[in-house]
């Protein structure tokens, strides 16, 4: 039985299709089962839990010999946050996946550190550091920001003027993934032994700025207006003002800042030499098919 924590979301309900497609038994950990309805016809078992919470998690990792992780608290959707989410909430499933003798498949981002600028990247240095120390067998997969993720954002914001809005100057080149590809490695990942003990690197063929998604995404949807910018002193301040109501949005803030501004660049990795039958999808392919 494989558990996936995470398994409601954009990368998990890919990894959670593909692993049922090979038959194998499926287990969804969420917070609220309403979250899966998607996956109904997947002949997958869902269990209510939260991470945050490690006594919660029993019952989720009986008779499983497989965990991964597809969590993260950088959103909106309740009280989460990277620490309490992406470290701490991380650290008890690895817990409980150790006690229950149990690998671990670790969603992660490539840039993890501990001295990252953006709080999300320092909880998952955390939760890998945690996971390689806790004598279960693991294997991480660090990723690119997720390309699909960021078109629908941009899209969203496009609304009615039919331009997206872009977090300050948008020049900054950024490797952008697919999450498809992403779940055709986790899935790799969690099937293939040989794994363990192992930390990939996926990213996309291509680094592109947020100008560049945004002009991708106009020419694609038949638009031609250039995006409207929020500039970073408005992000900043934002994130000042917003800090003690909203941590959420006050910490997206900061992150669209330091994305705006810091190398979040991709060379090419060796992953393809070692899995050369996972795909690589490009910018073009991932707006073809949405
Ligand atoms: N998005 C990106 O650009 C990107 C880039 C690199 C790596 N990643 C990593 O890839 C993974 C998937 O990202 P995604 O964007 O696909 O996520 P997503 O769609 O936003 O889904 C987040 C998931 O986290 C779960 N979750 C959050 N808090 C939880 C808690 N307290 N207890 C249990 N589950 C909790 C949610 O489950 P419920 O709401 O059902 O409880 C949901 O399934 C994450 O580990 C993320 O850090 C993402």
């Amino acid at each position: 039985m494989i558990l996936v924590a995470g398994g409601s979301g954009r990368l998990g309900t890919l990894i959670v299709r593909r692993l049922a497609v090979r038959g194998l038994g499926v287990r969804v950990l969420t917070r609220d089962r309403r979250r899966t309805a998607h996956l109904e016809d997947r002949r997958v078992e869902v269990v209510e839990g939260d991470v945050r919470d490690g006594g919660s998690l029993g019952a989720a990792l009986a008779g499983v010999d497989t965990v991964v992780s597809a969590i993260h608290g950088f959103g909106d959707v309740g009280n989460v946050s990277p620490a309490s989410v992406d470290r701490d909430g991380n650290r008890n499933l690895v817990d409980a996946a150790a006690s229950a003798n149990a690998a671990v498949v670790l969603m992660s981002i490539v840039g993890a550190s501990a001295a990252h600028p953006i709080e999300l990247f320092r909880m998952k240095h955390a939760a890998e550091e945690h996971l390689r120390a806790s004598g279960a067998p693991w294997t991480i997969v660090r990723a690119t920001a997720f390309a699909e993720f960021w078109l629908d954002l941009l899209d969203q914001t496009a609304g009615a003027s039919g331009r997206p809005v872009v977090f300050g100057r948008g020049i900054n080149p950024i490797n952008f993934v697919s999450v498809s590809d992403v779940a055709a490695l986790a899935e790799r990942a969690v099937v293939d032994l040989s794994t363990r003990g192992a930390t990939f690197e996926i990213g996309g063929p291509q680094n592109v700025s947020f100008n560049g998604l945004a002009a991708a995404l106009q020419s694609a949807s038949g638009r031609t207006a250039p995006p409207r910018h929020v500039p970073r002193l408005i992000l900043r301040l934002l994130a000042a003002v917003l800090g003690p109501i909203q941590p959420n949005r006050a910490r997206q803030m900061r992150a669209a800042v330091a994305m705006d501004t810091i190398d979040l660049a991709l060379a090419p990795t060796d992953l393809q030499r070692r899995f050369p039958e996972l795909p690589v999808t490009s910018l073009a392919d991932i707006l073809s098919r949405r």
